[in-house]
């Protein structure tokens, strides 16, 4: 089947398979491999992108279903001049990954909290982020990342 859909600002139309997931086609199809693929069970938060804003697993969507919507992943969040996102600059700033597997998911899942809430409180962010696991850092570099960015954004509106 062919799907078209709005990825990283452009629009694109792709011929797929039915049963492929949107993490398989967005890796393999469109080699956008910030997403990235741990438990395959929507536990580990690792292929998080955003649909239309909001953040989901896409290694248990099926791609068909993003037919028509807005898909932001990784590699669409700098600006076009190349400028890191709040988010992306502020991970760097803060250490706030190891291995960087599950970073892509933290920074986009992070990204729909702060851009519905830019006042996020800790408790708020904490909760929000329970679905994005990180075997590495201990998760207080990644608050602290996510409060600078937040302070960031703030500033920006
Ligand atoms: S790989 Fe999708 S939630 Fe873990
Ligand atoms: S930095 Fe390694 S899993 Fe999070």
């Amino acid at each position: 089947m062919i799907i078209g859909f709005e990825l990283n600002g452009k629009q694109v139309s792709l011929e797929i398979e039915p049963r492929e997931t949107l993490a398989e086609v967005l890796r393999g199809r469109c080699r956008l491999t910030g997403v990235k693929i741990s438990c395959e069970a929507q536990v580990c938060g690792s292929c998080t992108v955003l649909v239309n804003g909001l953040p989901v697993s896409a290694c248990t969507l099926l791609a068909y279903e993003v037919r028509g919507k807005r898909v932001t992943t990784i590699e669409g969040l700098a600006g076009g001049s190349g400028r890191l996102h709040p988010l992306q600059q502020a991970f760097l700033d803060n250490f706030s990954f190891q291995c960087g597997f599950c970073t892509p998911g933290m920074i986009l899942a992070a990204k729909a909290l702060l851009d519905e809430n830019a006042a996020a409180t800790d408790e708020e962010i904490i909760g929000h982020m329970n679905g994005n696991l990180c075997r590495c850092t201990g998760y207080l570099p990644i608050l602290k990342a996510i409060r600078q960015a937040a302070a960031v954004m703030r500033g920006q509106k």
